[in-house]
């Protein structure tokens, strides 16, 4: 696991982003796993920049998100259906056939679970996977003590990410629930790249990658991963 450390947050997304850009240059039908929450939207924006100022092209390049809520509908402002299309997917040439997210109003989750991951497989893998840490050191929806050998499933949220989620909710009671990619699909991404900022996760960033490997931080498990680099900013680089 590498730790790049850059002097704020702007430096930081931007860093991420040309990481991003680079890896889609090279392999134009990449398969780029995504992420969502605040962290990430300065990445989304920089891409954006990026595809309308300098061409980046993004016709042939496929996406898996990591997670979704269970029980909303894509089309709700609260799901990350919707956060992807209004941060990234409509402001890109990327073809909507193209990108994937868990349905969260599946009546079998198990076999939404299943065929994500059938999909994600017949794709060839993921190449790069984009990820954030939540407050409660989660990675997707990976709440403390998943097995770090899980699959796609439907997690139950800790209460840390119901406080931390939360007040993201305008409209509607946020869900106890979530599909999400497993610590183990996580783990069998070619590449994963990190990206944690603000004082806010100095704590739980320090757990990750200098505390021991455990289900308690399944951050923790990335410290595994073959091939992870992991940007911070200065103040969420604070505790190490
Ligand atoms: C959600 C997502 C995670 C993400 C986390 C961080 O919980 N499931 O994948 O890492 O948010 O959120 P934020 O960037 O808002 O701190």
């Amino acid at each position: 696991m590498e730790v790049i450390i850059r002097e704020n947050e702007e430096v930081a997304c931007g860093m991420v982003a040309r990481i991003i850009a680079k890896a889609v240059r090279k392999k134009p039908d990449l398969v780029l796993g995504l992420a969502t929450g605040r962290t990430m939207e300065k990445v989304y924006a920089e891409l954006a920049r990026m595809h309308r100022d300098e061409a980046l092209d993004f016709s042939a390049c496929r996406t898996f998100n990591l997670d979704e809520y269970i029980g909303l509908e894509q089309d709700d402002v609260n799901s990350y259906h919707h956060y992807m299309d209004e941060h990234l997917f409509r402001h890109i040439n990327i073809k909507p056939g193209n990108t994937h997210l868990p349905d969260g109003t599946a009546d079998d989750l198990k076999a939404e679970a299943r065929g994500y991951e059938e999909k994600m497989c017949a794709c060839g893998g993921i190449d790069l996977q984009l990820l954030g840490i939540g407050q409660s050191g989660h990675i997707g929806f990976n709440e403390p003590l998943s097995s770090l050998m899980s699959r796609m499933r439907d997690k139950v949220l800790a209460p840390e990410t119901i406080a931390q989620n939360g007040p993201l909710f305008k409209t509607g009671a946020m869900p106890k629930r979530a599909m999400t990619m497993g610590v183990g699909t996580i783990l069998e991404s070619r590449r994963a790249l990190v990206l944690v900022t603000g004082e806010g996760k100095a704590d739980i960033l320090a757990e990750s990658v200098e505390g021991a490997v455990t289900s308690r931080v399944t951050a923790s498990a990335l410290q595994l991963h073959p091939h992870c680099v992991v940007v911070v900013d200065e103040a969420a680089a604070s505790k190490l």
